[in-house]
């Protein structure tokens, strides 16, 4: 079987151990960091547990779910077009099973642009055996699996939860459906721990910043204010934010100011009043020099009613 760059995936060998084992190499390959004395939310340290789950008072450890597989942003495969031809340092904060970076590191490949992508988060994944599939198409994938738990089903989807364990017990074929292999790692490294204190982070340089419900989703605006210290000066934060916690507080307030005080007056500042996210590219971003020219506004901040329509309308012509 073949996975989307064409890459030959021997599915001969996925099991739980050679999940856990690929997390080993790169740990001692140097690609992972973990926070000294740093111990997750649910306990003792495990090294596939991407999430832990009550339901209905039962406590799951380790699994896939629709709440870390989420796909990348379109937005930022519109983004990326301003890097062609260059390197980009990419880091997300909260990457989950690590659907949104293999995205970006085959999205990447297929443009020409030199990347590393860089994690962090609680829990590390194995950067050799990628998901090939995130969302919707997961769940399609998953759906012959007993196991699956379909927790409720919206008008927007539905929400689901599978362990790990239940997965690999899949027959070969369907798992080589689901996870692939790679010979070389799709995450340079991933920092393991409770971001952003005691975080042993590259001080700065990151050229996008992204973050899709992860750390920055949260009550901590030095979280915000961190991740944003860490932008190269052409370098753009993307992330999701909670109407009712303060990062998303001081966002809405923006907008009615045009102005967010957390960052400075010479950045561009987009936030997505339907969705809840915000673009912040700092003066030197091509996002930002492109604001500028169209849209010829003396405001730091402003709404749109849809990241992707605005930036589409963005990059249109003239
Ligand atoms: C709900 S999952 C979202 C995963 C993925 N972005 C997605 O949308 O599918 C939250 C992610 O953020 C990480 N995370 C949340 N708070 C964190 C913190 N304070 N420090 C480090 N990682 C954190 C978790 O480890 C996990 O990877």
């Amino acid at each position: 079987m073949k996975d989307i760059l064409g890459v030959i995936v021997d599915t001969a060998d996925f099991s739980m151990e050679s999940y856990v084992e690929g997390i080993y190499r790169a740990y001692v390959e140097g690609r992972i960091t973990y926070t000294d004395h740093y111990v997750p939310e649910s306990g003792q340290m495990q090294f596939s547990n991407h999430i832990s789950w009550e339901i209905n008072g039962i406590h799951y450890e380790g699994g896939l779910s629709f709440t870390n597989t989420r796909p990348l942003f379109d937005g930022i495969r519109l983004a990326l077009n301003h890097f062609k031809g260059d390197h980009l340092r990419f880091l997300e904060l909260g990457p989950g099973a690590g659907n949104a970076c293999y995205e970006l590191h085959c999205l990447a490949k297929t443009m020409g642009i030199d990347t590393d992508i860089h994690t962090v988060s609680y829990t590390p994944v194995n950067p050799y055996m990628p998901l090939l599939r995130s969302g919707n198409d997961l769940l399609a994938s998953l759906s012959s699996n007993p196991n699956l738990k379909i927790i409720e089903r919206g008008p927007h989807g539905c929400s689901w939860y599978i362990l790990d364990e239940d997965v690999f017990r899949m027959p070969y074929e369907e798992i080589g459906q689901i996870y692939g292999k790679l010979d070389e790692p799709f995450i340079h490294h991933q920092y393991i721990g409770y971001f952003p204190r005691n975080m042993d982070l590259p001080s700065g340089g990151f050229d996008i910043i992204y973050d899709m419900f992860g750390p920055l989703h949260r009550k901590d605006v030095g979280a915000v204010v961190d991740a944003y210290s860490r932008l190269s000066e052409k370098g753009m934060l993307f992330f999701v934010f909670h109407e009712g916690y303060e990062p998303g507080q001081i966002m809405l307030e923006g907008i009615k100011e045009r102005l967010t005080p957390i960052f400075s007056k010479r950045d561009t500042v987009v936030i997505d009043t339907q969705n809840h996210s915000a673009i912040v590219a700092k003066e030197k971003n091509a996002l930002a020099l492109r604001f500028r020219k169209k849209f010829k506004s003396r405001f730091q901040t402003v709404a749109a009613n849809d990241m992707i329509n605005f930036l589409k309308w963005l990059q249109s012509d003239p």
